[in-house]
């Protein structure tokens, strides 16, 4: 019998995106771990995480807010200040010591949020003003969310002015590019769905209406990086901080297709709901809406992450939980081997216990 040589795409297959190239498809999803330093800076087991799971493909960054009011959690690192530019200089550097590559997620938290977490004690700003069932987490334990302040239509240039500087800091920093985080019910997500947005000026309303801010948040981005260096994460019917649509693959094709007129570097969707993990969203139709890369995510592991690539229902597969406790999730995958289980208690908040303590094989 003659060999046939294996030359399907996989998860092992390198991937340009515009001048960068990847070493492999498997992506570190973005984390929230909350083990920023004093200030929000990220420090020394910080770098030590990030350079332990430098054989991702693309490491994306923790969600990391873009403006002292655009933080949700305590310890989560932001990109806003002098300090935490040098800090996160010295995670690249440690990433590209290693050869991996690393975009920061840019967050703005919105609604969820509270007050005792904002500077002067403000309260958190919304699209509209709806608060969000459920409880923030803050210095003081668990609180119920407030009813946030509206924005007006003339603070959102104010916005998205942020998110240009955030873009600006995190190339001082030496990342590889930026994700816009428009997922999971933070303030991108309120503005794109409707069951949180009641605008009635032209942010609201219509689905152009209401991606309008997530587009020129994309614009002022990659007026920054240029081309192919800005990743946008959308979740079309993730349900956690308690968001929905009322038409989700309606709403999230007509995003998916005006994304398409962008230079992006990717498309990143957690499919499905994060917790149940159901899915009613058909994902390779919303895929092909988009005409560039695509990161599927949420649930895959490496059968169901080479199978969504070989079908080209993905170009790539962002895995979160195992990376959490797989700093070398890619050589334990290319060489079948056994994964470490990762342990909740340790996922938010707390010490190197957890973070960094994970052994590689
Ligand atoms: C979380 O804190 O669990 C969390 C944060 C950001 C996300 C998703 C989940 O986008």
């Amino acid at each position: 019998m003659t060999s046939v040589p294996n030359n399907k795409t996989n998860l092992f297959s390198p991937i340009l995106l515009g001048d960068l190239t990847l070493a492999n498809r498997i992506i570190m999803a973005p984390l929230t771990r909350n083990r920023a330093g004093e200030g929000n800076v990220p420090q020394d087991m910080n770098v030590d995480y990030y350079r332990q799971r430098a054989e991702a493909g693309l490491i994306i960054s923790e969600g990391s807010q873009i403006s002292a009011t655009g933080i949700g959690y305590p310890g989560t690192p932001g990109i806003h200040s002098k300090a935490q530019i040098d800090g996160w200089k010295r995670v690249t550097d440690a990433v590209h010591e290693q050869g991996g590559r690393i975009f920061i997620q840019l967050w703005h938290t919105g609604r969820i949020s509270h007050s005792s977490l904002q500077p002067n004690g403000i309260l958190p700003v919304a699209p509209s003003a709806l608060k969000a069932a459920g409880q923030a987490v803050t210095f003081q334990g668990f609180q119920d969310f407030e009813t946030p302040r509206a924005l007006n239509s003339d603070e959102l240039p104010g916005i998205v002015a942020d998110y240009a500087s955030a873009a600006q800091n995190a190339k001082t920093a030496g990342f590889d590019g930026v994700e816009i985080h428009a997922a999971n019910g933070y303030l991108l997500d309120q503005f794109l769905r409707d069951g949180t947005n009641q605008r009635e000026d032209n942010y609201g309303g219509n689905v152009i209406n209401r991606m309008r801010l997530l587009m020129e948040v994309v614009e002022t981005t990659i007026a920054v990086w240029g081309g192919h260096r800005v990743g946008v994460r959308l979740s079309p019917e993730n349900s956690f901080n308690d968001i929905r649509d009322s038409r989700p693959q309606r709403t999230f094709s007509a995003v998916a297709e005006k994304l398409s007129e962008y230079p992006l570097a990717y498309l990143h969707v957690l499919e499905g709901d994060m917790q149940s993990g159901e899915r009613q969203v058909d994902y390779a139709a919303l895929r092909h809406c988009f005409t560039g890369c695509y990161i599927a995510n949420n649930g895959y592991d490496l059968e169901r992450g080479n199978s969504v690539i070989e079908r080209g229902d993905a170009d790539m597969v962002a895995f979160g939980k195992l990376f959490i406790a797989n700093p070398d999730l890619p050589t334990r995958f290319a060489k079948n081997l056994p994964l470490n289980t990762p342990d909740p208690a340790t996922f938010y908040g707390g010490d190197q216990t957890g973070y960094t303590d994970y052994p590689k094989y």
